[in-house]
C-alpha cells in the first residue's frame, strides 16, 4: 500500500520492518510460558524473562490491544523511542552486514576499533532461543530479506557456544576445545581486520574460570595483547535471571 501511495522503496521496507519487531514484541508478551508477573509491576513475565524456554504450569493471557504494556500500542511506542534514540548517536547511519566472526567480509587493517560481546561459553543457546522470533520474521518480512530468511530456521553450524551438554546428539561437535579454538578463530579475524596499533574491546560475563581461561587462551593465542580490564555492572538489577549471575 506505501508503495502504490508512492512512499520510497527503502523507507516503507524500514517501516515495514519496524512493526515485524512490533509482532516480535507481542509473541514475546503472549506465547503460553508467559506467567504472572508475582513482584506486581506490569503484569506478564515476557518470554524471555530468562535466556531459555522453560517449562511454566500456566500461563496469562494478555490482551494485545491493551493500551499500556504488553499490547501493540506499546510496541509502537517503543519502536519509535528506539529509533529517536538511535538517530541522535549517530549522524553518520551504520552499515550492518551478517557473517559470521570467523570470516569477517574485510581487508587487513580496515577498522581503527573493534568492540564485541562474544559468545558466554556454555551459558546461551543463542541460536535456539532466536528460533522462537525468526519463525515470525521469516513470515512477516522473510520476503525483504530473502538472504536474511533462506533457512527454515537460524543457521546453527557455525555459532560459537559450547552446546555438547544442551544437545549431544545435535551438538556433538561443539565440546570445550571446538569452543575456544572457534574463539581464537574470531579473534584472529579481529586482529586481521584492525589497523596496526588499535584497539579491540572485549566484553565478556561469565562466572566459571574455565570460562575465562578459555577466553583468555583465545585471546593470547590470535596476535592480541591485554592492554587493561574493567568490572562493569551492565545488566538491570530488578531482572528476572539476575539473582547470582554473571551474565
Ligand atoms: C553475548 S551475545 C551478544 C549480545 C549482544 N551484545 C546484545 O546485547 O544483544 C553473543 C552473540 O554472539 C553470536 N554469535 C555466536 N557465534 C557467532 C559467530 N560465529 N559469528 C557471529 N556471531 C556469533 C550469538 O548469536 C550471540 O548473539
Amino acid at each position: 500500500k506505501m508503495l502504490k501511495e508512492g512512499t520510497e522503496e527503502e523507507y516503507a521496507k524500514a517501516v515495514v520492518s519496524y512493526l515485524a519487531l512490533g509482532v516480535d514484541r507481542l509473541a514475546d508478551f503472549g506465547s503460553v510460558l508467559c506467567v504472572l508477573n508475582v513482584t506486581g509491576g506490569r503484569g506478564v513475565v515476557h518470554t524471555f524473562g530468562r535466556q531459555a524456554l522453560p517449562m511454566a504450569w500456566d500461563y496469562i493471557e494478555s490482551n494485545p490491544f491493551n493500551p499500556v504494556a504488553a499490547g501493540w500500542p506499546t510496541a509502537c511506542e517503543k519502536n519509535e523511542k528506539w529509533i529517536q534514540h538511535a538517530s541522535q548517536t549517530a549522524y553518520t547511519p551504520a552499515i550492518v552486514t551478517q557473517s559470521s566472526a570467523t570470516s569477517l567480509p574485510y581487508g587487513d587493517n580496515y577498522f581503527d576499533a573493534v568492540i564485541t560481546d562474544p559468545p558466554y561459553y556454555i551459558n546461551v543457546p543463542y541460536a535456539d532461543l532466536s528460533d522462537f522470533f525468526y519463525v515470525w520474521l521469516k513470515r512477516t518480512i522473510g520476503d525483504l530479506y530473502p538472504e536474511l530468511f533462506a533457512t527454515p530456521l537460524t543457521p546453527k553450524s557455525e555459532e560459537i557456544v559450547q552446546m555438547q551438554h544442551w544437545d549431544p546428539i545435535r551438538y556433538k561437535e561443539k565440546d570445550k576445545l571446538w569452543f575456544e579454538a572457534m574463539i581464537t578463530k574470531a579473534f584472529k579475524e579481529c586482529y586481521r581486520v584492525l589497523k596496526p596499533e588499535s584497539i579491540a574491546c572485549i566484553v565478556f560475563a561469565h562466572k566459571s574460570t574455565e570460562a575465562w581461561e578459555t577466553i583468555i587462551n583465545a585471546l593470547l593465542n590470535s596476535g592480541l595483547y591485554l592492554t587493561a580490564s574493567w568490572p562493569v555492572h551492565t545488566e538491570m538489577k530488578a531482572r528476572l535471571r539476575a539473582s547470582e549471575s554473571a551474565a
